[in-house]
């Protein structure tokens, strides 16, 4: 994976967000972390909490998003429920979406390397391009249309806040009146602190101002030791060159052969399978077979925090996420279903000819069946607790 860089700043999609912005009537902002929200980002406050905003009245932003989770579900399901009688269920895990500000649009870098874009397979742009789907999916908020969504706004209390922001017209033009409420909902992620307080241990740490115990600093050398855990080559735990806070992610993707969830109901069609990155909607990449199974790195802060794991949610507790990375090559059969032959089919969440594109070089993947695994148990609780270190909202407690 690419060296990490991702200065604490609005970068290229923000900037393009930036031009729409003008043309919706906000005021743009520079990087930082207002005390207080523009008047784009309090309205985008309200539209993430509204649930009027969708179908079934009982579903906003904040219900996958939960500010008090970390900005991930309260709840353990794999994949969210939606639609018009909250009974659909979704294909993928709902993540926690802190610390995406300074992502960029999908891109390759001058090596090859896919990198950025929101959304587990990175189809949108921006946080403003992103915000615009949920709305819309029959899976979530499920609403019939832009200008049902824009009708439901005009209704709104915070309606004349809209108009003020955005135009006394703003609600003749269903189509604007959406884009600027995407806008809205970007400026929000982008300016509350609660998207990117960097106040985890390991910030303050980092700051010189807390000490880690002596297992979290165990497990801090397990995670960056490329020999051990390496798992610092995609989720970065070091700062920037300019001083900015690690993101531990480098917005890059891989493809790591997670096992098929049976929790997932889509799953119950054999022939189903959620290729990622490469299998996006727009095609774009449908010619670049090596890419198929690729999902985006996610951040590890606020981890220990989830109650599922991975894009299609298949682990439940972030032991057995550990012991899958270190145990996937060495013990398969622990993790993957028996063929009638008595073989392990081995990446059961793949088509046979996309599963040579899983990750076996790297470390910790890089072991053979009986080898011992790069970690052992009790290194394995030592990243545990290091990862523990990684939830915002510490205390320093004059250690
Ligand atoms: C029904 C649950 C649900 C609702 C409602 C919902 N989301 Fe999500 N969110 C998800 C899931 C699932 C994903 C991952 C989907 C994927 O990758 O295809 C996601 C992904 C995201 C991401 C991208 C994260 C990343 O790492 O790239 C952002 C940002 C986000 N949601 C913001 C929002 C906003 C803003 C709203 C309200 C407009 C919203 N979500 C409503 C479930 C939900
Ligand atoms: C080669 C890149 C790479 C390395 C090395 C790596 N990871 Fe990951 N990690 C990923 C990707 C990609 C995902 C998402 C995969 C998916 O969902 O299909 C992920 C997901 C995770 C998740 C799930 C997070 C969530 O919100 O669902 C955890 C936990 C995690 N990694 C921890 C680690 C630890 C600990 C190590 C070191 C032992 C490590 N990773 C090494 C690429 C990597």
């Amino acid at each position: 994976m690419p060296a990490h860089r991702n200065p604490w700043i609005l970068r290229a999609g923000a900037a393009a967000a930036l031009a729409f912005l003008v043309a919706c009537g906000g005021s743009p902002r520079e990087g930082g972390t207002p005390a207080t929200l523009s008047p784009a980002a309090a309205l985008g406050d309200r539209i993430f909490q509204d649930a009027t905003l969708s179908a079934s009245g009982m579903q906003s932003c904040a219900t996958c998003h939960s500010p008090d989770n970390a900005h991930a579900p309260a709840n353990a399901l794999p994949a969210q429920l939606g639609g018009p009688a909250m009974n659909i269920q979704g294909t993928r895990q709902s993540p926690s979406i802190r610390y995406l500000a300074t992502n960029t649009p999908f891109h390759f870098e001058k090596d090859g390397t896919p990198s950025g874009g929101f959304f587990w397979d990175g189809r949108a742009r921006s946080l403003a391009d992103q915000a615009g789907g949920p709305f819309l999916n029959p899976a979530e908020m499920a609403m019939p249309s832009k200008a049902a969504v824009a009708a439901r706004l005009a209704a709104a209390p915070y309606a004349a806040d809209f108009r003020k922001v955005y135009g006394e017209a703003i609600f003749t033009n269903p189509d604007q009146a959406y884009l600027c409420m995407t806008l809205a909902l970007q400026a929000y992620q982008q300016e509350d602190a609660g998207f990117h307080a960097f106040t985890s241990k390991y910030d303050a740490f980092l700051r010189g101002r807390a000490r880690l115990s002596a297992q979290e600093a165990r497990g801090l050398a397990l995670f960056n030791d490329p020999l051990k855990g390496n798992c610092a080559a995609c989720h970065p735990s070091a700062r920037g060159a300019d001083g900015a806070m690690p993101l531990f992610t480098d917005f890059t993707y891989d493809v790591l052969g997670v096992p098929r969830n049976p929790a997932i109901q889509a799953n119950a069609d054999p022939a189903h399978f959620d290729l990622g990155l490469a299998a996006r909607p727009a095609g774009d990449l449908a010619d670049r077979a090596d890419l198929y199974g690729a999902f985006k790195v996610p951040s590890l802060r606020n981890v220990t925090r989830r109650k599922v794991f991975f894009h299609n949610g298949y682990f439940t507790s972030l032991r057995d996420v550990l012991t899958f990375y270190v145990q996937r090559d060495t013990d398969p059969a622990m993790w993957y279903p028996l063929n009638p032959d008595g073989s392990v089919e081995k990446f059961d969440d793949l088509p046979a000819k996309y599963r040579k594109n899983v990750n076996v070089t790297e470390v910790p993947y890089n072991r053979k069946p009986g080898e011992a695994p790069a970690l052992s148990d009790a290194e394995i609780e030592d990243v545990m607790a290091f990862l523990a270190a990684l939830v915002d909202g510490f205390v320093p407690n004059g250690d």
